[in-house]
């Protein structure tokens, strides 16, 4: 048996697309940092990983790995983590990261492999919520209507000017913050600008919720912002209920929602677990484990 893994390009790419979503084969086919490695069995395709890197060349991140039912426990995965590592080490990087769900069907050997080949012990990193058309009934029904204390104003991502927008910017490369879930933004998913909102104290922009829109019918509650001084102030989950309340608006387009909560951000957990609890469809751990090279 003779396992060849190697760099797909162009037209070498189709025989391994099947082995990743469609998403993620979109992101390949735009976004330069993305790298596809194909594993061969005895020349057929067999496995594919796909590595993400990033634009100042400092992380990678396993984006996917998958093997071939019938290719699998015969060292295919290993050899290409392994290549996928030499290909980081090529490019000075020093750390590559990937993450998976504690649920995922794939979890348990997702886990034995990257421990046979060294990399960190999985760390808890957030709780993704799945919920539905209920979960945002039970919120709006639940939750008196939001007045914002004099000064501050809610208002929807559609209302936003070409100013408005370059302050969020400048405040994303202020603060640090990703424009998505995704460590460098997520230029291939669309801001659902009519249910998004933005919390602003005088003419100033001072945090926001931001919905992405993914697959057909999904709504993501990508990335709630609020500006350090505010925080802990209740403006967080009340900017929620306003996003929730205008995506009722829209949930016979989009009936689906998904959202992530940060480990450490213990007001949005008891949010979570006191108020949306039993509407809650599927909740999963987000699990992150990393190889330093
Ligand atoms: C996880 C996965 C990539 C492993 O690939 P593989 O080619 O079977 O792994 P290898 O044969 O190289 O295994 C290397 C080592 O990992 C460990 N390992 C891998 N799969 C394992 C399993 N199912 N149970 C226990 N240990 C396992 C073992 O230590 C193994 O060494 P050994 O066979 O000498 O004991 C493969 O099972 C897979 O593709 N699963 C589905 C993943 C998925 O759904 N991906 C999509 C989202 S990213």
């Amino acid at each position: 048996m003779v396992i060849q893994c190697r760099v797909l390009e162009g037209f070498h790419r189709v025989p391994f697309a099947r082995f990743t979503s469609s998403h993620t084969n979109d992101r390949c086919d735009r976004e330069p940092g993305m790298v596809m490695i194909g594993a061969s069995v005895d020349d057929r395709p067999a496995a594919l990983a796909v590595v993400f890197f990033s634009a100042d060349h400092e992380n990678a991140l396993l984006e996917s790995i998958f093997v071939d039912p019938s290719a699998r426990r015969l060292g295919v995965g290993r050899r290409l983590l392994e290549t996928a590592e030499a290909i980081c080490i090529e490019r000075s990087i020093r750390t590559l990261r990937g993450s998976w769900y504690h649920d995922a069907p794939s979890a348990s050997s997702i886990g034995s492999l990257i421990d046979a080949c060294g990399w960190s012990s999985p760390e808890e990193t957030s709780i993704v919520h799945r919920a539905g058309r209920r979960g945002l009934e039970h919120v709006d029904r639940t939750n008196r209507v939001w007045r914002p204390p004099g000064g501050f104003k809610v208002e929807s991502w559609s209302e936003l000017s070409v100013a408005d927008l370059a302050s969020i910017d400048a405040l994303q490369g202020e603060y640090g913050i990703p424009s998505g879930l995704h460590p460098e933004g997520e230029p291939m998913l669309a801001v659902s600008e009519s249910t998004s909102v933005v919390l602003r104290r005088g003419d100033e922009i001072v945090g926001w919720m931001v919905n992405h829109l993914i697959g057909s019918e999904t709504l993501r509650y990508s990335s709630l912002w609020l500006r350090p001084d505010l925080v802990g102030r209740g403006f967080g989950i009340s900017i929620t209920i306003e996003s929730i309340r205008r995506h009722l608006a829209v949930v016979d387009r989009l009936p689906r929602l998904i959202f992530q909560v940060a480990r450490e951000n213990d007001a949005m957990h008891r949010f979570v677990q006191r108020r949306l609890e039993p509407e809650i469809e599927r909740s999963s751990t987000l699990l992150r484990s990393e190889r330093v090279l």
